[in-house]
């Protein structure tokens, strides 16, 4: 039946159609997932790891150590976000965290990417 086998090759048109935007989809946000964290990653290197360390558990007296769970990465994203753009000193710390790791280049874009880079490759 002609009209039957139209209809049946609408319809398998139609979920290969939404099959592949799916597909679609997905490879794209893989993409943008992968390309932030090499971008977190690239900033962090430049701008941070001379005080925090590759591993994040940090070089310098005065450091915290970013690797413990119950740590400064516990606080939430606002926190994290504000103490590093506007840098912070806690009482009795050797050493201060510098405004955007004395970076002034640094985004705010950047510095939620290099959160989320931090929160990826150190928590455990
Ligand atoms: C000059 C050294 C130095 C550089 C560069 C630096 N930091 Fe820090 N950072 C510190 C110190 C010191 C502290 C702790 C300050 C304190 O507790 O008094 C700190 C604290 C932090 C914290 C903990 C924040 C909190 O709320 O507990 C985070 C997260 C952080 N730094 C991220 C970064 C990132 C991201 C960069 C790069 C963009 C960076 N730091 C660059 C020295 C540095």
């Amino acid at each position: 039946m002609a009209t039957g086998a139209a209809l049946m090759n609408t319809t398998f048109k139609r979920s290969l159609l939404v099959a592949s935007a799916l597909l679609a989809f997905f490879i794209m946000q893989r993409g943008w997932a992968t390309d932030d964290v090499a971008r977190g990653e690239a900033l962090y290197k430049q701008t941070c790891v001379a005080c925090h360390g590759a591993s994040g558990a940090g070089s310098l007296p005065g450091v915290p150590d970013l690797t413990k769970a119950s740590g400064s990465l516990a606080k939430p994203d606002d926190a994290l976000f504000k103490n590093i753009k506007e840098g912070f000193q806690s009482p009795g710390s050797a050493l201060a965290m510098p405004p955007k790791g004395g970076n002034p280049a640094l985004t705010d874009e950047d510095i939620r990417i290099v959160i989320q880079y931090m929160r990826s490759a150190f928590m455990r």
